[in-house]
């Protein structure tokens, strides 16, 4: 029997790893620590919030005692890092939070872990998510390695960037089994409708305008939210200790690309006529700071331990549409007057 301690598991990216991992391995005693923040939403985890290998914490990382009991008390095996404060314009308007949770918070599980572990390394794993945004941000060419300089350019990068640092210090300083992953742009189900993808989805579902930041020519490289958990399970089990490994959909779209491919999607699910919903389509006052082009080489990961994303982009954006079409209440649930207020200072009252 493992002890896996995962952070940040009733958040996106999150719940699609506690939902692999606890199906997938029932001689797992999985532990679920979030702190519950607007982005935490127990909901998308109902399906499996029964089973007899999961647990959940309502724990801030932030809070060095609190995780420090919780590993005294658990005996973990094994730590998958993924609570964060993970949006851009929000970092950019509240940079503090995402020093405190990001930096700080990671560096108190490294602390309880190394207390906890002193002595007795083996069999251990600190497995820490990451992003391609700590590599800052490409020209028209190139791809991100695992071994490109890091160019964080915005508070959420570099606070990233900061706890990536932070976790291969306490690899070389104190011998820490760790791991990291860098990963490209998630997009699927149970995405706070904050990020560009759920965000389009349901304006273009309510009539609102879809704001596209400067011109739109912006390129990111998207990826399956279930393909990135199952390269971080991979990851996980068969990673080598003090490596990185940059995962990516081999999957370039420039937004203004994206978005209309979204709306062709949107307007055959919702039977309007062809060209409806572009009409909404919107620019706006760019993001300040706003990276150009991200793109990755995952051939490491590929290479070295066999993975492949498993699906095509129209397919996972159908999908991903079908089932915030599918989940009204989720989303009912998710726009409270916070995200409205959120919603008011980001884009206006329009
Ligand atoms: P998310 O914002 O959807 O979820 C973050 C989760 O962390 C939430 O459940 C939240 O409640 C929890 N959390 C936040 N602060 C906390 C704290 N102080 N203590 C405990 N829990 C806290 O984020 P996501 O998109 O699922 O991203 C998860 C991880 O993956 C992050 O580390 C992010 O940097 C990384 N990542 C995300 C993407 C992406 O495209 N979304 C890409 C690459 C890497
Ligand atoms: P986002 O989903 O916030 O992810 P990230 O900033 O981490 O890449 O944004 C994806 C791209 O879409 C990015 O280039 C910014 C752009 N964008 C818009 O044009 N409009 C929006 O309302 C949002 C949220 C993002």
């Amino acid at each position: 029997m493992k002890n896996i301690l995962i952070t940040g598991g009733a958040g996106f990216i999150g719940s699609h790893v506690v939902r692999l991992m606890v199906n997938k391995y029932p001689h797992y005693n999985i532990l679920n620590l979030d702190a519950l923040t607007y982005a935490g939403n127990l909901e998308n985890l109902t399906d499996i919030e029964h089973k007899p290998n999961y647990q959940f914490e309502k724990i801030d990382i932030t809070d060095a005692k609190m995780v420090s009991r919780l590993f005294a008390t658990h005996k973990f095996d094994g730590v998958i890092h993924l609570a964060a404060e993970s949006h851009v314009d929000r970092s950019i308007s509240n940079p503090l939070e995402f020093i405190n949770t990001n930096i700080l918070g990671t560096v108190n599980l490294l602390n309880a872990a190394r207390m906890e572990w002193n002595g007795n390394m083996e069999g251990k794993r600190f497995y820490h998510i990451s992003t391609d945004e700590v590599y800052g941000s490409l020209g028209e060419t190139g791809l991100f390695t695992e071994t490109t300089s890091y160019d964080p350019r915005s508070p959420y990068s570099a606070s990233k960037a900061s706890s990536d640092h932070l976790v291969r210090a306490y690899f070389h300083t104190y011998g820490l089994p760790v791991v990291i992953s860098n990963c490209s742009n998630n997009y699927g189900p149970n995405q706070f409708p904050e990020k560009l993808i759920p965000l389009s989805i349901n304006n273009i579902k309510n009539n609102k305008p879809i704001p596209i930041y400067g011109k739109g020519e912006n390129i990111r490289d998207w990826l399956f939210v279930e393909d990135h958990a199952s390269a971080i399970d991979l990851i996980f089990h068969n990673g080598r200790n003090g490596e990185t490994y940059n995962i990516g959909g081999n999957n370039e779209w420039k937004n203004i690309d994206l978005i209309h491919l979204l709306c062709k999607i949107m307007d055959e699910e919702l039977g309007r006529p062809a060209g409806t919903s572009a009409q909404l389509i919107t620019f706006v006052k760019d993001r300040a700071g706003h990276d150009q082009r991200y793109a990755i080489d995952s051939s490491k990961l590929m290479n070295e331990l066999g993975w492949k994303p498993s699906l095509q982009f129209e397919e996972g954006l159908r999908k991903t549409v079908k089932w915030y079409l599918q989940n009204q209440q989720w989303l009912n649930n998710i726009l409270s007057g916070q995200y409205e207020q959120y919603y008011n200072e980001q884009y206006g009252t329009r």
